[in-house]
């Protein structure tokens, strides 16, 4: 192991800045190797008397520096500037010079198809200006931007626009002024050529807001549904949350070349191209769902983030988890709560446990860290925002919204903390909710036990709930945590049953386990009950119930709870795949019960469509230990294409009988159509290799693929012709191919679609692929495409040689040259290799070790590599 690994930075460190920045008044001239910025702050002492200023800043050529308008002498080094002896109040000018076109880290000013765009979170602004680039110094900005007229009509940032105008030399400027104050990570600048789409929205209160969506010349009418998704969201926050809008201009701007998802700077969001531009021919409905989603995270962030924002890093949970929150509420509200919650915690199963359990796992709110770059996890959100939906189960709605007025109110305008959050629930309730903390301090995904003993003759039940919390690197010990359990009671036909608990007869409770275990009896339970515990996923545990083989079954048939019913045909197709040998009856059973089920009229497509779905080879990693990948593929296979023979009449009948749609509709009802008829060709294709009707399945998933009029359709034809392989896989690449060349988001799909076959071929092909013309790994998009859909191909990338790890090791290091904080979010998947059958093990172990001695490397990959490889995991 290396010993220059870097200092981490601590919490308990945390002190408050020793000067203030009321006023940040900038001026950029725009040149792509040489953009100028002069900075003029209004900087006023409130630490010590003798304390030195120092600011961040880094990759800065530092062309003069002032103090009140006299030169002064100043100590620069690879991240600061310090000046030993300032006085108590003084405007600080400088001027630097900086190299946007060859920013290819893409933080602070870069450049993006021809444009400057910025991008500042968490700690990019330092690569504009020396500053105190941290999220509690809040200042008001002003904003001039210079730059040719010709190839930069477009002059943006934050706040409203003051005045433009025209220079000589064909060059122009624009002033933009923001009135509220803002951490600099909330900074953006963008410039260039766009297209705009506009529209305007009258705010609850009466005033009139410009919305304006720029992108891609040519591009404009693929902003229409992320305009509708902005205008539903803003009224979703006034009518949810109470909250307006406080600007009377919001601007999102479509970039290329992006690092992450989207960023939600005051009054002008920036977002990654493939989560805003969508039409029925290059989108899929996850797409449009994303889009959504994003749209309405991002502009959720104006208050929970901008408004109030965080005293440090440590609390990024405090913005993240609360907006993460708020946009699944809004996505549950537009397209049903059950459905939008099996979504929600698939994807928690699939990111958040495995990160919790292995080497990587760190509280929601971290104690310490290297780079907070790596921190921008599932953990810190998806975590995170179960935090916030256990607090509002707990107090109920009436009471949340209480709680998150408060809040907002009490922290106005000011950088907080979680304990701020607490603090508003305690406010409105008169509770101490310190024990909620344990959420936020300690890593770890808490097991929950259930048991019951029924009393045939005095019709009661005993539960007993039990939790505990395995030990994670750095923390032996855990805290009990309060686990809200929702539950109800069924028969063992699988309808519900009533019950008396509290004095209430009821079918369905809410208990708060607040100690390590507890029991409650139940009385007036007429028969012998099925349990169904943890209802909507009331809490983020991994649950264990004691109970026969069959109440499985029961909440499969009839489970009220939508949540629980599709949980009920997970677990058993785990147990079905996880089984040292097949169990025919049991595979028999499930496949009558998933007949039932995409039979029911009662039942609606997108939750048919979600119930066919076996939980995920990473899902099931999770229950198996050792780890043996290939075991896990072959067998969770063999059930599929078993369930696709059992069922394939009835698989052929639904299929036929669901036209194929000649119009688009984005709306969850068409889209939950169009994700059950790909379901319905899945599982019948899943049988391929076994089977006797092998041209009757071709026709099928050619003319899907062929005669598709939209995305999702393309795509389904495109994963069932996966099974078949051979030409008719390859024809339906080149016509797509084709079809798409010109279109960069729909080739990342090309890319991600082939490195996501389950083939043994696909090593070869990602390789081939990383030298196709179209491949650029200094475009994230390409590259994720390409690289993490492959690393997130289970079979594949655990291929028994270890070549798959050697693969991502190349591409991390290569892109780790350039863009650190890019690489560094693939070095997960290796993390885990202590949990690994061998040889994979050692392979795995091998790969994270060359990383973690490669020479250069960044400080981002640095971090994680040698936090995956310490010996220490309690
Ligand atoms: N704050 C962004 C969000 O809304 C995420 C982000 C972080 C984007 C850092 C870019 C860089 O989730
Ligand atoms: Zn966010």
């Amino acid at each position: 192991m290396r010993t220059d690994t870097p200092q981490p930075i601590k919490l308990s460190d945390y002190t408050a800045p020793d000067f203030l920045i009321p006023s940040t008044e900038l001026d950029f001239d725009l040149a792509p190797e040489a953009t100028r910025v002069r900075a003029r702050l209004t900087v006023t002492r409130q630490g010590p008397a003798n304390a030195p200023l120092v600011l961040m800043g880094e990759r800065l050529r530092l062309i003069n520096i002032r103090i009140d308008g006299q030169p002064v002498e100043s100590v620069v080094t690879d991240e600061t500037l310090t000046i030993a002896s300032v006085p108590d109040q003084f405007v600080l000018e400088t001027e630097v010079e900086i190299d946007p076109l060859n920013n290819k880290t893409l933080e602070g000013l870069y450049m993006s198809s021809g444009r400057y765009c910025t991008q500042c979170e968490a700690e990019g602004f330092r690569k504009i200006t020396y500053y105190l680039d941290r999220p509690d110094s809040l200042s008001k900005y002003r904003v001039r931007i210079t730059a040719p007229r010709s190839g930069f009509p477009h002059l943006l940032s934050n706040g409203n626009l003051l005045e433009k105008g025209d220079l000589d030399d064909g060059r122009h400027y624009a002033l933009w002024e923001d009135p509220f104050f803002k951490p600099c990570y909330l900074f953006a600048l963008v410039a260039g050529e766009l297209d705009v789409y506009e529209d305007t929205i009258e705010t609850v209160s009466g005033r009139t807001v410009d919305l304006k969506i720029y992108v891609d010349t040519g591009m404009k009418t693929r902003a229409a549904y992320a305009m509708d998704a902005l205008k539903r969201s803003m009224k979703w926050d006034e009518e949810v949350y109470g909250r307006e809008y406080d600007l009377d201009l919001f601007m999102i701007v479509a970039v290329r070349d992006f690092n992450f998802g989207a960023m939600e700077n005051k009054g002008l969001n920036i977002f990654n191209a493939s989560l805003l531009l969508a039409d029925p021919t290059t989108a899929t409905d996850a797409d449009y769902e994303r889009i959504e989603s994003v749209i309405a995270h991002e502009y959720f962030h104006n208050w929970s983030g901008n408004r109030v924002t965080c005293r440090d890093w440590f609390q990024l949970c405090l913005k993240e988890g609360l907006t993460v929150f708020r946009d699944q509420g809004f996505s549950a509200d537009q397209r049903g709560h059950a459905v939008a919650r099996i979504k929600d915690v698939k994807a928690l199963r699939a990111r958040q446990f495995p990160e919790d359990s292995g080497p990587l796992a760190h509280p929601v709110r971290p104690s310490s860290y290297v780079k907070i770059d790596n921190f921008y996890t599932a953990t810190i959100y998806e975590k995170g925002a179960e935090i916030v939906g256990m607090l509002k189960t707990y107090v109920g709605p009436q009471v949340y919204r209480q709680a998150l007025d408060h809040y907002f109110a009490a922290n106005d305008g000011t950088a907080a903390t979680l304990e701020d959050f607490l603090a508003a629930f305690e406010a409105v309730t008169g509770e101490d909710f310190s024990p909620w903390m344990a959420w936020y301090t300690q890593a770890g995904t808490p097991q929950l036990r259930a048991s019951s003993t029924y009393d045939a003759a005095a019709h009661t039940l005993t539960l007993t709930f039990a939790q505990a919390t395995p030990a994670t690197p750095g923390q032996a010990q855990k805290a009990v945590v309060p686990i809200p359990i929702r539950f109800g009671l069924l028969s063992q036909d699988g309808d519900k049953q009533m019950f008396r608990h509290d004095g209430h007869l009821a079918s369905e409770a809410l208990h708060i386990l607040r100690g390590a275990d507890t029991t409650i009896v139940l009385t007036e339970v007429k028969s012998p009950p099925v349990l169904s515990i943890l209802r909507h996923f009331s809490a983020p545990v991994l649950l264990h119930i004691e109970e026969s083989g069959n109440d499985a079954f029961a909440r499969f048939r009839g489970d009220p709870d939508a949540f629980n019913r599709w949980e009920s045909a997970q677990g058993l197709a785990k147990r079905i795949i996880l089984a040292e040998r097949p169990d025919a009856d049991l595979i028999d059973a499930f496949a009558e019960g998933l007949d039932a089920c995409i039979t029911d009229e009662n039942l609606d497509d997108a939750f048919k469509a979600l119930i066919m779905g076996l939980p995920t080879e990473s899902d099931l990693a999770q229950h198996m230990s050792p780890i043996d990948p290939a075991f896990i593929h072959k067998n969770r296979n063999n059930l599929k294409s078993a369930l696709s023979a059992r069922l394939f009449d009835t698989l052929r009948d639904l299929y036929r009988s669901i036209p194929a749609p000649n119009t688009f509709s984005p709306d969850s009802v068409s889209a939950g159509r169009r994700a059950f008829r790909n379901a319905l060709l899945d599982l019948m294709l899943a049988r391929y290799n076994n089977a006797e009707n092998k041209d009757e399945l071709i026709a099928l998933a050619e003319s899907h693929f062929g005669q598709a009029t939209n995305m999702t359709d393309m795509v389904g034809g495109l994963l069932a012709l996966t099974y078949v392989q051979g030409t008719p896989y390859q024809n339906a690449l080149d016509t797509f191919y084709d079809r798409f060349r010109n279109e960069p988001l729909v080739i990342d799909k090309w890319f991600s679609l082939q490195a996501a076959a389950a083939h043994p071929d696909t090593l070869d092909r990602v390789r081939a692929l990383s030298q196709h013309p179209d491949f650029d790994a200094k475009t994230p998009n390409r590259w994720r495409a390409l690289v993490q859909g492959f690393a997130n191909n289970q079979s594949v990338f655990h291929a028994p040689g270890g070549g798959g790890y050697q693969f991502l090791v190349e591409q991390i290091l290569a892109v780790d040259a350039f863009n650190p904080m890019t690489a560094a979010r693939l070095v997960e998947p290796l993390s885990r290799y202590r949990f690994y059958t061998s040889p994979y093990r050692e392979n795995m172990q091998t790969a994270l070790q060359t990383i973690a001695a490669a020479p250069n490397l960044s400080k981002n990959v640095l971090e994680l590599a040698a936090r995956a490889l310490t010996e220490e995991h309690s």
